[in-house]
């Protein structure tokens, strides 16, 4: 069901050569792998979701439920020292979204969960439910960059407890906004996800420990979907003296929204 973003540019971009090794540090449905096998690569693959684990088990992949700020320690105990390309494509798989029921989306009622890695102890429903109401407004301005945190967050801690996405949207819906592009529940539920499930750091520990572990000449190819997620991308991409920006200008995407960066080992 996943359909894999940008992917004849995401598989150029890491320049697949027979017999090398790659990375993939965010299995989901294993799209991008499918192809750098076909390409002759050799796959080692990564995901925090047993789920994802499963779908890709007909591919033959040596793979690990793992978070990917681990990457280095995964990438040593599978013997790995120096590989060909690493590919973190970022966020969510469309199952994972649409079919898993663990309350991703605003648009499908489900448990307010929002746990990629199901053994992590914090849910949604913990956060929403137990935060003071400047915590919350923190939240949603850091994580969601959402220009009513303050109005939210009063509704929210009137109208709780909630369990559901359902019961949290319709109190979200219930408050006066100005037009906007999204939905008014969008950013709430992107601030949700990225602290349960703690993205941004991950996103910053895993960077460093890509570069280490290319070969030179390697390359990081990094699709985000939001700009704080490519703002830590970009910056990292900038600053790091052993990578050489390839993509001068990154690629983009329209539908749904994505930013391509990559970079070589120098
Ligand atoms: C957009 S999907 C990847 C789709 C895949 N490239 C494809 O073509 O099918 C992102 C995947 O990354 C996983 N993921 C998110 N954060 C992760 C992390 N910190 N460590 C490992 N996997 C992570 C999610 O569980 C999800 O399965």
């Amino acid at each position: 069901m996943h359909k894999s973003v940008l992917l004849p540019e995401v598989i150029d971009s890491l320049k697949v050569r027979l017999g090398k090794v790659y990375l993939d540090c965010t299995l989901g449905s294993g799209g991008h792998s499918r192809e750098i096998v076909e390409k002759g690569g050799r796959v080692y693959g990564l995901d925090v979701d047993p789920e994802a684990l499963k779908r890709v088990e007909s591919m033959n992949l040596i793979t690990k439920q793992a978070n990917f700020k681990d990457l280095k320690a995964v990438a040593y105990e599978w013997g790995l020292t120096e590989v060909g390309g690493i590919l973190l494509d970022l966020g969510l798989s469309t199952e994972q979204i649409e079919t898993d029921g663990r309350g991703f989306s605003w648009q499908t009622d489900g448990p307010l969960d929002m746990r990629a890695d199901p053994s992590l102890k914090v849910t949604a429903a913990d956060l929403i439910n137990g935060l003071g109401e400047g915590e919350l407004v923190k939240l949603f301005k850091i994580y969601g960059e959402e220009p009513q945190a303050k109005s939210l967050a009063k509704a929210i801690v009137k109208a709780r407890p909630f369990k559901t996405t359902g019961e949290l949207v319709r109190a979200i819906e219930a408050i006066k906004y100005p037009v906007r592009r999204h939905h008014p529940a969008t950013l709430v539920f992107q601030a949700l996800r990225i602290a349960v499930n703690d993205e941004l750091n991950n996103l910053k520990a895993v960077l460093p420990q890509a570069v280490e572990l290319l070969e030179p000449g390697g390359r990081l190819a990094v699709l985000s979907f939001h700009s704080l997620e490519d703002r830590i991308v970009k910056n990292f991409m900038r600053d790091e003296s052993n990578l050489k920006i390839v993509l001068k200008k990154p690629v983009i995407s329209d539908r749904p929204h994505a930013v391509l960066r990559v970079g070589e080992k120098l």
